[in-house]
């Protein structure tokens, strides 16, 4: 992989990366497509990183379907998959990491111990595979790609970061691999994280609410009345660069919860000024 990304950096192509886990849905696609638009040569990649699922976590059973997933990167413009084996990462005797400190330690950091040190260290092994000029994440996980941007400064990489906007359901809902661990009516009521946001939103400019408490408390209502097993694990309105939470909404805020439903863990954010 390294040779043949090479070869195009000889001819002065531009490489765009959109890294992935598999089992694409229409919003890994968008983030294929807007590659696409900036880069000569599109590379996409698979792999279900073990580093970044703690031992309880779904790594055993996360969704997989690499043929299909194929023929879908394929129609969206990938020029190159790369889905390397574990073993080839991660070898028996790998012990070096990447990890990007204060921004990891709030938000999902404190659920998923761990979890970013996982991220930084395979998305910075990519880069370094595949040295693109660019590569696109997506806004859905915003904490990962400010995380993500944090490293890329801190660490030079001579990357531009494109951060895609989210891809919703018809109902809002906001695309997942995790999704599929629904039943039809646990997956209706899945909806109610974009309905607390959407409501917050309103809230803030219609009404002119700059009370991160009462946004809170409303949002909490919502997911409750729709859902009232939901565990809701955060809701936060932070800075969208250092990640500080907000006091008063000002603008740039971003709004995003982690909330457990029937087993499933769902994120999901919004700018809400
Ligand atoms: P994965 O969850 O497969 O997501 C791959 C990329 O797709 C991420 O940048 C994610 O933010 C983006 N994405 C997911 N759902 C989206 C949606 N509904 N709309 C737009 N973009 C969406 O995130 C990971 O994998 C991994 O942590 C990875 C970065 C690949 C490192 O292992």
């Amino acid at each position: 992989m390294q040779i043949r990304c090479r070869q195009f950096v000889v001819q002065d192509k531009k490489i765009g990366l959109v890294p992935t886990m598999g089992f694409l849905h229409d919003g890994h696609l968008s983030l294929v497509k807007t590659a696409r638009l900036y880069a000569d040569i599109v590379v996409a990649t698979i792999f279900v990183n073990p580093a970044q699922f703690a031992p309880h976590e779904d790594f055993d059973r996360y969704p997989r379907d690499e043929k299909g997933d194929l023929a879908k990167l394929k129609m969206a413009g990938a020029d190159i998959v790369f889905i390397p084996r574990v073993q080839d990462i991660y070898p028996p005797d790998f012990q070096t990491s990447v990890t990007v400190d204060k921004i990891t330690g709030i938000l999902e950091g404190i659920s998923r111990p761990g979890h970013f040190k996982g991220v930084t260290t395979i998305v910075a092994k990519l880069f370094n595979i595949i040295r693109p000029d660019l590569a696109v994440f997506g806004m859905k996980d915003f904490q990962q790609a400010t995380v993500l941007k944090k490293m890329v400064n801190d660490l030079d990489y001579p990357i531009k970061m494109i951060i895609a906007s989210t891809v919703r359901e018809k109902d809002g809902l906001a695309m997942s691999s995790r999704n599929k661990y629904f039943n039809p009516d646990q997956r209706k009521k899945a909806v109610c994280l974009h309905h607390a946001l959407v409501s917050a939103k309103k809230m803030v400019k219609n009404d002119k609410i700059s009370n991160p408490k009462l946004l809170k408390n409303r949002m909490i209502q919502i997911i409750k009345d729709i859902c009232p097993t939901a565990n809701i694990d955060y809701i936060a309105f932070t800075d969208p660069v250092t990640l500080a939470a907000m006091k008063q909404i000002k603008p740039g805020c971003i709004c995003s919860l982690a909330v457990r439903l029937y087993k499933v863990r769902l994120i999901d954010n919004m700018k809400l000024l």
